[in-house]
């Protein structure tokens, strides 16, 4: 894992500057998801769920609808979609994964698949899902840009890419303090100081909507219309 940490780095435009002042490899983010697969949902299970519910609340899923899950983990969220609609979930963690199967299997989930892949290289044609979806990933992944690239191609034209996470609090001593702990928090899955203003600039998405959500209300809902 390499740290870069200079002012000149971080200042800067939102079109260039760093998203974070740490980098991670994904085989670091592979073996970190691998290992905490089994506490994964006692650890951010009911924390991380007043979003997760706020996000499928305001999807408002129709019948018929395709979403692909980027970075489905244990599938927490796989039972919140209704089951008139179909669901593909990816992840790079083949013991996340094993835990979604299970869960699929143990509910009767018939309305959702998964596969192993990377995100950054998703194996879909381009407009393939009516919604790409990623809840609390993009701060997990290597190259956010990337990632965001990614989700926008597979996604139709007029389709919905929805992005929940956390990212740097605007308050100068709260973006202070995530910046502090991020070279620590990439240990326990994610960085904590995520850009917005430079993650949006750079992947070149333009939200219709950025809500606040969770308790406290630190974590974002952004959802960008495809053009
Ligand atoms: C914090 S968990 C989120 C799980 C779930 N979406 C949720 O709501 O709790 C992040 C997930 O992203 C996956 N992930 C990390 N890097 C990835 C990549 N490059 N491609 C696909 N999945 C990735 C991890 O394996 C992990 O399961």
């Amino acid at each position: 894992m390499a740290l870069f940490d200079t002012e000149t780095r971080r200042s800067g435009d939102a079109a260039t500057r760093a998203l974070s002042v740490t980098t991670v490899e994904t085989d670091f983010v592979e073996k970190v998801y691998q290992n905490i697969a089994k506490v994964y949902d006692y650890t951010y299970g009911p924390t991380l769920h007043p979003g997760r519910l706020e996000a499928i609340e305001k999807m408002a899923i129709r019948p018929g609808t395709h979403v692909l899950e980027v970075g489905v983990g244990t599938g927490i969220n796989l039972s919140l979609y209704p089951r008139n609609c179909r669901v593909t979930g990816i992840d790079l963690s083949s013991k996340m994964l094993e835990r979604a199967q299970e869960r699929i299997d143990s509910k009767g989930l018939h309305h959702c698949e998964l596969a192993e892949m990377d995100a950054t290289q998703l194996k879909f044609a381009d407009n393939s899902f009516d919604v790409v979806y990623a809840p609390y990933v993009i701060s997990v992944v290597p190259d956010p840009v990337a990632v965001a690239r990614e989700m926008y191609r597979v996604c139709r034209p007029g389709g919905r890419v929805i992005i929940l996470n956390h990212f740097k609090s605007a308050n100068p001593l709260m973006g202070r303090i995530e910046r502090a702990i991020s070279p620590m928090t990439v240990h326990i899955g994610f960085t904590a100081d995520l850009d917005l203003p430079a993650f949006l600039a750079q992947a070149d998405l333009h939200p219709v909507s950025m809500e606040k959500v969770n308790v406290p209300r630190m974590w974002t809902l952004v959802t960008v219309v495809k053009d």
